[in-house]
């Protein structure tokens, strides 16, 4: 079964196609990453307007790759062997998809809008059923793409821009949220350190490698305290960080954020860098540990863009026990390959398809 999945709930237009859920034939990501560094996070508009500019050239980029695969265009023409009717263009790749699964929410309302309606047009078009994927739930289906044996029960730790999350899987769509954080994401905290330490965003990778240079016990910096062992809170995180570098540049509370990139010197930010990325990635750690012994999963994954993170990755081999599954880098930030794999999972378990004529954005969707 193949899959197209879109996806455009943030500011990555991305298309894939998906063999069984599992076997990655295309991944097209078009970031508009760069036209949002000036701001210093996503400006929703200037994101919806990219997608509409990309998001065809996106479907099609990844309809064409996945056509250079031979077990995909062999499938194509037995297909068309076995049509009723004659297929106009000997070559559309189209005739090999089965279906498409699409991002309906979480996220900014514009960008999901964009993808949604592209969705929805397209099935009705091409007559294929349209899978509905919530985003949150997809970044851990990242993980069954590639040789794998992914087993259940998998407990899985979701730590991207705007979700830090401890998920039990018992099985496909059925799970546990074990805790949440109450605030900021994990991936939210680096984006707003980079900020403070004027680095670029995305705030993850530049955090990161400006950490390389620190000290991660130069600064003493606080980890929250919450009574479930498995919820998570960062905005006091961030504020500590704030705080630490006012007053390492002689200042109190009143020095605007602004001004501290300045005055700041490089070894001064590295060790800050590396202090708060130890104390965000041990807080998602010990509480994942904490899990992995209460719970005696079969598999661990860490998804979402924080799972890009070398540092974290390194800590994880260190103390999980369990078979641990992260995705290759380009699959744990956002892509359109973990929504064609959730989408094949609900297909697979004949979970009913969406009406493509109602489909409707849901930018608060939770799990
Ligand atoms: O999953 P994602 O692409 O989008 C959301 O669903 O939010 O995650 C984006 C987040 C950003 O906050 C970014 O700073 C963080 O993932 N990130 C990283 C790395 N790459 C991206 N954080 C730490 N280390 C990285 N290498
Ligand atoms: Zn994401």
């Amino acid at each position: 079964m193949y899959i197209l999945g879109i996806e455009t709930s943030c500011d990555e237009t991305a298309a894939a196609v998906v063999k069984d859920g599992t076997i990655l034939l295309s991944n097209v990501v078009a970031s508009s990453v760069d036209l949002h560094k000036a701001y210093g996070g996503v400006v929703p508009e200037i994101a919806a307007r990219s997608h509409i500019e990309s998001i065809m050239p996106v479907i099609n980029e990844a309809l064409v790759e996945a056509s250079q695969n031979s077990e995909f265009r062999i499938q194509n023409s037995e297909k068309k062997l076995n049509s009723q009717f004659p297929i106009p263009n000997s070559d559309d790749p189209w005739s090999s998809i089965d279906a498409i699964g699409v991002t309906y929410g979480p996220g900014l309302g514009g960008s999901l809008l964009i993808g949604v309606m592209t969705a929805r047009t397209l099935a009705i078009a091409k007559k294929k059923p349209l899978y509905a994927v919530n985003h949150v739930e997809a970044h851990p289906y990242a993980a069954f793409l590639g040789d794998k044996q992914l087993q259940f029960p998998a407990l899985s730790l979701i730590v991207s821009g705007g979700h830090t999350m401890l998920v039990l899987f018992k099985s496909h769509f059925n799970y546990e949220i074990l805790g949440q954080t109450g605030d900021d994401a994990i991936g939210e905290a680096f984006d707003k350190v980079a900020k403070i330490l004027g680095l670029p965003y995305p705030g993850g990778p530049s955090v990161g490698k400006c950490a390389k240079a620190g000290d991660k016990f130069a600064v003493n910096l606080p980890k929250a305290k919450l009574n479930s062992a498995y919820d998570f809170s960062f905005s006091g995180l961030k504020t500590a960080v704030l705080r630490a570098s006012q007053a390492m540049v002689g200042k109190d509370y009143t020095l605007p954020s602004t001004q501290l990139p300045g005055l700041l010197n490089a070894q001064q930010k590295a060790n800050i860098a590396a202090s708060f990325q130890r104390v965000a990635l041990e807080t998602v750690v010990d509480a994942l540990v904490t899990a992995e012994k209460q719970y005696s999963p079969a598999s661990v994954i860490v998804a979402g863009g924080v799972a890009a993170s070398p540092e974290l990755r390194r800590m994880l081999a260190e103390k999980i026990i369990t078979p641990l599954f992260i995705p290759e880098f380009s699959l744990c930030t956002d892509n359109a390959a973990m929504i064609a794999s959730n989408a094949y999972f609900q297909a697979s378990l004949n979970r009913p398809p969406a009406d493509p004529y109602k489909l409707s954005i849901d930018p608060n969707l939770s799990m």
